[in-house]
């Protein structure tokens, strides 16, 4: 199946989602995706002075989160949609969040000692661009943690069904739903995803599976 992701579709879809986001986040994971999120950042290898940019930052649970747990790095949150920007900086006032199609970063090139990205590049429409801009703005030995759904595995197929039972009863957002579970189908298996990243320069530093494969994490390097 071909998803549409043209950034406009895709910058509607997350505008019109966005004050359900976090609601509808807790319901489908059960609240776990927020214990994962906290595992991957403690796994991310940031350590205090360090500059971030976590990239498709939604409403900022992985800024808010790094933030939290290093008093001294230096983050800023980058999305294209205004809507979950909006609630990210009512989350969180002292980091910035600012608009930009990750695609085209607005910042120079090798600035950047980490880039987190999570639950984003599923939904990018060029995925190598998004994966050459993260190169470029990198800091040599500068890592990119990525974090998404992960094998196409039974478990991963029980989710669905489960995803679709949650958000059928409890949600009003059923078409984006139908949305992340196509995106989340169509998107590649963490070893294929390797090979994209390692084509754009990257090494691989540590992979991680969470929830029996259904979610995986990836560390890069440049
Ligand atoms: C599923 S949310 C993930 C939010 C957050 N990182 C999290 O883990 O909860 C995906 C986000 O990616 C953003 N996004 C998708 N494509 C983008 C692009 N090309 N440039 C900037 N943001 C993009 C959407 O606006 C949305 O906020």
């Amino acid at each position: 199946m071909t998803i549409d992701k043209s950034p406009d579709k895709i910058e509607y879809m997350f505008n019109e989602l966005a004050k359900d986001y976090d609601r509808n986040n807790n319901i489908i994971s059960f609240g776990l995706h927020n214990l994962i999120k906290c595992f991957a950042v403690k796994e991310s290898g940031i350590k205090n002075g360090d500059v971030v940019f976590d990239l498709c930052c939604g409403t900022g649970d992985i800024a808010g989160l790094l933030s939290k747990i290093y008093s001294d790095i230096d983050i800023s949150g980058y999305d294209f949609s205004d809507e979950m920007l909006e609630i990210a900086r009512n989350k969180y006032p002292d980091i910035k969040f600012q608009k930009a199609d990750i695609t085209r970063l607005p910042v120079g090139s090798c600035l950047a000692d980490a880039i987190t990205i999570s639950f984003g590049l599923r939904n990018v429409f060029d995925r190598s661009c998004a994966i050459n801009e993260m190169y470029r703005v990198l800091k040599s030995q500068g890592r990119v943690i990525h974090l998404d759904f992960g094998k196409h595995n039974i478990f991963s197929h029980i989710f669905d069904v489960i995803v679709r039972f949650l958000i059928k009863n409890f949600s009003k957002s059923v078409s984006a739903y139908e949305y992340l579970l196509n995106s989340k189908s169509e998107f590649p298996e963490p070893t294929q995803l390797i090979e994209e990243f390692e084509k754009c320069g990257f090494k691989l530093l540590k992979r991680k599976n969470f929830l029996l494969g259904i979610i995986s994490m990836q560390v890069f390097v440049k």
